[in-house]
Parts: C-alpha cells; sequence; structure tokens
C-alpha cells in the first residue's frame, strides 16, 4: 500500500517526503506543527476530521509567531487534507500531522529571511493515553514561559520541554505529568490540557497560565455549558487545588479525554472516573463520531478517492 504526505506543494509518496540534515528547523527548533484526528464511523463509513479549520487557523497563528509568511489560508490546508486523506483512504481513527518548517540549510540562528513550508503526513492512531483513569504525578519541570517559548504556539523546539516531562513522569511509574508555570501555577499536561470538577464547576487554567489554547479544551468547554448546563471557570489553580479536586481529567486532540484517577498518590475523588467526566467523555465521544447533529459543524467529511480524481 502507497502512503502519500503533502511536500513541496504536492502530494507525493512518502517515501519523497524527504529533508537535509541541514534543515534550519531540524537544528534549531524553528517551526512549528498541528495534530488533526479523523474518526471512523463504522455505521456509515465515513471519515471526519475534527474542527479541521480551526487546527489550521491555530498553525497558521504559531508559524506566525516564527515570522512565517505561507501562501496559504486555513482553507487552502483543509483542501489539502481531505485529499491526502481520500488517497490513504484510512478505515479506522487516524492522525494527521501538518508540519511547518523553515527550508533553509544554513547556520545561524534567526527566524527571520528565511524559507518557510509546510508538510502534511497521517497515521492511524487509537488511544493515546489510557482513558480507565490513570495516575498523573506534578512535574518537577516548569512549563516553558511564553517570554521564553511562547506556550500558545504549537512550537517544535518547545516540545523538548514536554518530552522532558512526559519521560521523567513515566519512568518514575507515572502515566502523565501535570506541570506548572514560572508562577507555580498549574499550566497543563505534556501535551494536554488540564480540567477540574470541584463543587459541581468545571475549573481550567486561563490562556494566559502558559497552556496552549487547545481545541478540545474550547469544545468541552462549549459542550459543558450548552449541553451539561456547568458553571464554566478560566482561573489559575494551585497545585494543592489538584489534590483536593473531586475530578480531573487530561484533553486535547492526542489524549481525547483522560480521566485522572490519581496524582501523586493521592486519590482523586474516589479513585475512579468521575460522573461528570464520565458524561462528558460519553459526550464527546458521540461528537467526533458524528452522532450529534447540533454539533455537525465541527465535523468535516474526508471525500472518497473516486471524487478527488473526478476533480483532476
Ligand atoms: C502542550 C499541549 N497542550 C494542549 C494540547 C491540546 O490541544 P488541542 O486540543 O488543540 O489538541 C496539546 C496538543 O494536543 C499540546 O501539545
Amino acid at each position: 500500500m502507497t502512503r502519500y504526505a503533502f511536500f513541496q506543494d504536492q502530494i507525493v509518496p512518502i517515501e519523497q517526503a524527504q529533508v537535509s540534515i541541514m534543515t534550519h528547523t531540524f537544528n534549531y527548533g524553528t517551526g512549528c506543527f498541528a495534530g488533526i484526528r479523523a474518526y471512523w464511523n463504522d455505521d456509515t463509513g465515513e471519515l471526519n476530521v475534527f474542527r479541521l479549520e480551526d487546527h489550521y487557523k491555530r498553525f497558521l497563528e504559531s508559524a506566525n509567531l516564527l515570522r512565517a509568511e505561507l501562501p496559504y489560508t486555513p482553507a487552502d490546508l483543509s483542501a489539502v487534507t481531505l485529499e491526502l486523506l481520500a488517497r490513504e483512504g484510512w478505515r479506522q481513527d487516524a492522525y494527521i500531522r501538518p508540519l511547518h518548517y523553515k527550508t533553509d540549510e544554513i547556520i545561524g540562528v534567526r527566524v527571520h529571511g528565511l524559507t518557510d513550508a509546510v508538510a502534511i503526513f497521517s497515521v492511524p492512531m487509537g488511544d493515546y493515553l489510557a482513558r480507565g483513569g490513570i495516575h498523573a504525578c506534578v512535574s518537577s519541570w516548569r512549563r516553558v514561559d511564553d517570554n521564553a517559548i511562547p506556550a500558545r504556539g504549537k512550537i517544535i523546539g518547545a516540545y523538548a520541554n514536554s518530552s522532558l516531562i512526559k519521560s521523567d513522569a513515566v519512568l518514575s511509574g507515572f502515566d502523565e505529568a501535570i506541570v506548572l508555570n514560572q508562577d507555580g501555577h498549574v499550566s497543563e499536561g505534556s501535551a494536554a490540557n488540564l480540567m477540574l470538577i470541584r463543587d459541581g464547576a468545571l475549573i481550567t487554567p486561563p490562556i494566559t497560565d502558559n497552556i496552549l489554547e487547545g481545541i478540545v479544551r474550547r469544545s468541552l468547554m462549549t459542550l459543558a455549558r450548552e449541553e451539561l448546563g456547568l458553571t464554566v471557570v478560566e482561573r489559575s489553580i494551585d497545585r494543592s487545588e489538584l489534590y483536593r479536586a473531586d475530578e480531573a481529567f487530561f484533553c486535547g486532540t492526542g489524549v481525547q479525554i483522560a480521566p485522572i484517577a490519581r496524582i501523586d498518590h493521592r486519590d482523586i475523588g474516589n479513585g475512579g472516573i468521575g460522573p461528570i467526566t464520565q458524561q462528558l467523555s460519553d459526550l464527546f465521544f458521540r461528537v467526533v463520531r458524528g452522532q450529534e447533529p447540533k454539533y455537525s459543524a465541527w465535523l468535516t467529511k474526508a471525500p472518497a478517492l473516486e471524487s478527488i480524481e473526478t476533480n483532476e
């Protein structure tokens, strides 16, 4: 089976999508990326991409932080992605990875005056974290600060920070870590946002606490307000509040919704999956699988290959 990628403005067999070791972004991390999920629905035989254009809007904003000048709109990149998916023909859940990078093969740190490019590939993907209630620790690392590498941009170099956070947690026997910002407030997970339930309200750190402005986070805030009638509060969270939460979970494209059963060896609630987390999770999975018509605008159906070829 041939695998494909979008590379140098064309969809090519993935083996042809190669860059030199001298590439600026490979040397200095001066690029950004996105992570987008496509959900397979067995009943309808459709692959639906979740919030496709919203992901590309954030992607282009991240690239802009790195002074990239890319000749694409979110709609252009969405169209290319749908064509790529049609060629890949996944009949299972998939993950799409758009990359922005600086192609120049030069030595020297800067982000201006360089050539920017976009590449996109996709892979099949199931759950990234277990969804049965995980054990998280508070990391001894701090989240990259907005005045160092902006966390609101999904900047490649900043994922060395995420990787250190994740590995130290896993090698110490935890499933995932919660990381604090420079002020000591809760920021997020290594590659996911964090939400707590306290006294029936959903609480999540504000976008000014060095988090990635997550698309799943935003979607869940809407679902919690509109469908579950919850009060949603964006405010700074102290470390010790984590231990007092009734429920806690990570959310994001990769992790989807990953309930947290324990933090630093302390049970959260009764140490299982909390009832509100369960309700929100059930709703979220109905939405992404296309079973909630009210939210169908969040989904874009990947076309069949024939319809793409007919258009050529
Ligand atoms: C650091 C970080 N925070 C949060 C998220 C969640 O963002 P989104 O819901 O847009 O996937 C991600 C990516 O998935 C991430 O890498």
